[in-house]
Parts: C-alpha cells; structure tokens; sequence
C-alpha cells in the first residue's frame, strides 16, 4: 500500500473574508477602504461595543465569577433566554424546542450538519446559491458523504430574489433531505423571501417532508426589529410544530434553528450562539437531543463562558434588553442610511446602469453586481476591499468615505 506523506497535501488559500481582513490591515494606503468582512462599524468605521454590552460587563465584573465547566448543553438560563429571543416567550415554553448553547453560528451550523450527517442521513443537503461560503465547507466537512445541491436564489440579470427557481429546486428534494435556510438578511444577496413567498416554501418543503435547518446571523440587525427578524422561524414552527398544528398533514421531519449572537450582540470574537432542536409534538425526540449533547462533548466537552453570561446579563434585565433594543435598532438604522448614501452618490455622478438594489436589500451586505474583474480593480487601484462574487460589506461605508468608493464604483464599471 502507498504511504501517505503530509507533503501530498496541498496548499490551500485562506478563506477569502479572512484573507480579506489581512490584506486590508497590511495595506499602508491612508485612504483604503475594507468592505469585505461582515462586521458592523460605526460612523468612524471603528469596532462598536453595543452600550448594552459594556453595561453588562459592568455588571459582570463585580459578580467576581468564577470559571468552572460550564454543562455541556451549555448555561442554562442563556438557552432559556436564547430560545426566548428566536421563538418569542410565549412559544419558548413549549418542550418540543430544545436548546443546547453552541460556539456561535458557525458552531450552531457545524453541529447541525454533524447531528443530521450521523443521524437524518439524508441523500443531499440543499444550500442557496449564492451563500455564505463556510454553509459549503461545513456541509463538506461533516458530511462528506452528503450530496449539496445549490438552490437558485438569485437572479443575476434581474438583480432579485429567484423564487421560481428556488422552488423548482426545493419540488425535486427527496424524505428527509436537508435544506438550508437564511431566515432574514440573506448572505450575500441581501434579498430575502416576503412572507407570502414563505408560506409557499413552507408548503413544498412539508410536503415532500424536508429536514429545515434555519440559520440566523442577524436577528434585529436586519430591520432593526427582533421579532420581525425571526418571522419566518416562527411561521415555521406555528405552521409545523407548534401545539396547534400537530396533526398537521405533512410537516417537516424536523428542524434545526442555529442562533449567532455574534452580528446582533457585536460579541465576535466570544464566539457566542445556540442550537435549538424542534422536533414534531408527536415525536418523543428525548435521545435525538442526547446524541446533539453527544456530538457537542466529543468537538468541544462544553461551551464557554463569556459571551453567556454576556447576552443572559442583558436579555435577563428590562432595561438592558431595551437599551440592546436602541443598540440593534443603532446598527439597522446606519446601514439603511448608507445604502441611501451610495447609491445618491453614484447617481450623482451618473453611473451607468440602475443601482436601485442596494436600497432594496436588506442587512449587512449589498450584492453589488460588481464582476470579479472590478472587484479586483477595486483592491489594486483603489485600494477598497470586498469579496470577489461583489458582496460589499456596508458597514465600511461613512459620510466621508463613500463619495471615494462611488467614484471607484464609476471607475472600475467604466474601464
Ligand atoms: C462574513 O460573512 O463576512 C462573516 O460572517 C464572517 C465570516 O466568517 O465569513
């Protein structure tokens, strides 16, 4: 038998937001601009700790914790008050939905793909093309043997949400293949489902009994609203899983909603999230959630701290879950006003071509259009930095530089 040898092992690129993020901090260029990862500036396009945050650190230096394991669901109350968050207080109760805390939304992402990859086992996994690029990597890392099959999601000629062929390719899924959903503030387009476009992907995926798993990076961040943010999750579970519909004819066979706390809370580098596991009324799915607790032992024994104590601080106190209310509502309202700024500016210089998009999307990105090719002469003469299929991430932009990126717009759609 051949031996393996490490040499044969090639060399990879860094993932491109990341690859991104250094280029952009190795860059000497006093005027350069970084609109590549999804993270939230403020007006001096400096990192915004959420005035709700700090408050809650406050509060957690002087409770002189201590740091001992945390269980390996995670803190309970922080679970409690996460699935409060995503399915409203009221439906939180119900003992169908059962939470674990995760390692943010990648972890939330990661865990789920692994659960569904050792137990759902399904044929393929349907992913929106386009996505966030790590939904394919983690789907290919935990479930090698899955199939991915991208679903239509935008249509590039008429710059929107392609429903039809969304739902053309949601029809051919099979029992218990897996579909992969961005609740609000779709990543990257930025265009999302209306809610009658998502009752009818509501009904195809129940009947031809998919497994859903939501996963939700920017609630409240996206319409500054936490409750309008999570709608589709919670049509879900009502139309599903909920006490009322359990007789349901032909519900999903299950769902997995993953919590980011990373966008909405500003706590990224905490690596914060939840999972939470809803199964239908009539399932017992008591051992589905032992074997989640089982995977979370074996990838990492149990979640950390910080960002626990953090979010449960804040979502535990009124006036704290208020003021982070203002904060969401902060970020929501910025970048709104920055999609109005761009596109004013480049029609003030006449730009060719009608840029009316980037107001329609919605959340932290605009998918500009923009070809790989300008993208590129964007970063090399300009100095402005974004991904390469033309996300932009727009919390980059401020009152003084964006009249700088319009005209580098103009420049590189010209040339
Ligand atoms: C992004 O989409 O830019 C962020 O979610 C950061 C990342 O992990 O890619």
């Amino acid at each position: 038998m051949a031996q393996f040898t490490l040499e044969e092992l090639p060399v990879l690129p860094l993932a491109e937001t990341f690859a991104l993020t250094a280029a952009y901090n190795a860059d000497s260029f006093p005027d350069k601009v970084n609109l590549g990862q999804g993270v939230y500036r403020d007006e001096a396009c400096r990192p915004w700790v959420l005035p709700s945050v700090r408050a809650a650190e406050e509060v957690l230096h002087n409770q002189n914790a201590n740091h001992e394991y945390l269980p390996i669901t995670g803190d309970k109350q922080f679970n409690d008050k996460a699935r409060e968050l995503m399915f409203s207080p009221k439906l939180a109760k119900n003992p169908n939905i059962r939470t674990v805390q995760t390692v943010a939304g990648t972890g939330a992402n990661n865990l789920a793909a692994l659960f569904c990859a050792h137990h759902i086992k399904p044929k393929n996994v349907f992913i929106s093309d386009p996505t966030w690029d790590n939904h394919y990597l983690i789907w290919k890392t935990a479930g090698p043997e899955i199939t991915q099959k991208l679903y239509p999601y935008y249509n590039a000629s008429a710059r929107s949400f392609d429903f039809d062929g969304m739902i053309a390719a949601l029809e051919a899924g099979e029992e218990n293949d897996v579909v992969v959903l961005h609740p609000c503030a779709h990543n990257p387009t930025g265009f999302d489902p209306s809610q009658e476009q998502w009752k009818k992907i509501a009904e195809v995926i129940g009947r031809k009994r998919l497994f859903v798993v939501f996963d939700s990076a920017y609630q409240g961040f996206a319409s500054g609203d936490p409750d309008a943010d999570a709608w589709a999750i919670r049509y879900f579970y009502s139309t599903f899983f909920g006490a009322l519909s359990d007789s349901q004819t032909n519900p999903p066979t299950g769902m997995l909603v993953c919590q980011s706390f990373s966008k909405n809370f500003g706590l990224y580098g905490e690596r914060i999230g939840a999972l939470h596991l809803i199964s239908p009324q009539s399932v017992a799915a008591e051992g589905a959630y032992t074997h989640l607790i089982r995977l979370i032992r074996a990838v990492i024994s149990c979640p950390s701290l910080f960002g626990a104590r953090v979010v449960n601080t804040i979502l535990s106190d009124a006036d704290l879950t208020a003021q982070w209310g203002e904060d969401v509502k902060t970020m929501a309202l910025r970048i709104q006003g920055v999609r109005a700024s761009l596109r004013a500016e480049l029609e003030k210089i006449n730009i060719k071509g009608d840029w009316s998009h980037i107001e329609q999307q919605i959340g932290m990105f605009s998918y500009t259009g923009l070809s790989k090719a300008q993208v590129e002469r964007l970063k090399d003469v300009h100095h402005i930095y974004m991904l390469g299929n033309g996300r932009m991430s727009l919390s980059g932009l401020n009152e003084s530089n964006v009249g700088y990126v319009a005209r580098a717009i103009k420049d590189v759609v010209d040339h």
